[in-house]
């Protein structure tokens, strides 16, 4: 191997710590409301591990776990308490939702000032316009790293591999913020392989384990698996095969301990963010 690995737990314990200690010296707790609709397994991991990291870190944190079955109009109601609660600073509706409801609809009822996902139309276009606003967590968590591992981003050249709102618009927005050239690829890409070859930042947030080849990497790109894949052996992979690209990339993050732990730091940090903003 001669990639550097970037170790995200540990980027992220440091800016959990920071943000416990910001937190400590308030005068109040901000409070975050994780709500949870169903029985997603996965969806049930990642809001137990929301709730502890929140807990942790001196927040006011709490699951909301409804029953898949629940209404829409259930569900906006619940959404509507959630903005109406001054103790309530960030509001996560976690995804996915089940059929009968339209997740749209529920992110868009969320306050702007309290969606800490960022995924709000006014927070997204916000993003797109070049102004402050809460932005998505897991583009957030991979633009530290990325200037944690000291990879140069002005006049570089970035491929994201996927396009969903959560992590391929906003995590191309962000790197063209930073002044990379930004390339969007997706399924419909023609000659996927070529493309992420001119890549000297390779971000792969698609959601299929270990596409991205070995010979897919130029030599010393920094590559960004966002993917966490769950084999039929119960193995956990991301979107870029590791042996293989970490022969060849200059750094890159393992799955698990590379963006996942951001992501949740991320959430606490716009959790504070939209604490302070709204109670100023
Ligand atoms: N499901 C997978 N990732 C996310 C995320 O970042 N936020 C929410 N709300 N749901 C998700």
């Amino acid at each position: 191997m001669s990639a550097r690995v970037i170790d995200g737990k540990a980027v992220a314990e440091g800016l959990r710590a920071t943000l416990a200690a910001r937190v400590q010296a308030l005068p109040f707790r901000p409070g975050l409301r994780v709500v949870r609709v169903g029985e997603d397994p996965a969806s049930g991991v990642y809001v137990r591990n929301k709730d502890r990291a929140a807990a942790a870190a001196g927040f006011d944190s709490a699951t909301i776990h409804l029953p898949a079955e629940t209404s829409q109009d259930a569900l906006l109601a619940q959404v509507a308490a959630l903005n109406a609660d001054p103790a309530v600073d960030g509001i996560l509706v976690q995804l996915p939702l089940p059929p009968q409801i339209d997740a749209q609809s529920v992110i868009a009822a969320i306050d702007p000032a309290k969606d800490v996902d960022g995924f709000h139309p006014i927070n997204a276009g916000r993003l797109a316009n070049g102004q402050p606003g809460l932005v998505p967590c897991t583009p957030k968590g991979v633009m530290y790293l990325l200037r944690d591992a000291g990879v140069t981003l002005a006049g570089a050249r970035a491929l994201v591999l996927g396009r969903s709102t959560i992590v391929g618009k906003p995590m191309a927005q962000l790197l063209l913020a930073a002044d990379c050239t930004v390339t969007i690829a997706h399924s419909r890409t023609r000659d996927l392989p070529a493309e992420c070859r001119r890549a000297e930042i390779l971000v792969a947030a698609v959601g299929r384990p270990e596409m991205v080849r070995g010979d897919w990497i130029a030599p010393g790109a920094a590559v960004i698996d966002v993917g966490i894949n769950r084999l039929a052996d119960g193995r956990l992979v991301g979107d870029v095969a590791f042996a293989e690209a970490a022969a060849v990339a200059g750094c890159i993050t393992p799955v698990p301990g590379g963006v996942g732990p951001m992501t949740i730091a991320c959430l606490l940090e716009n959790t504070l963010d939209a604490a302070l903003a709204r109670r100023a």
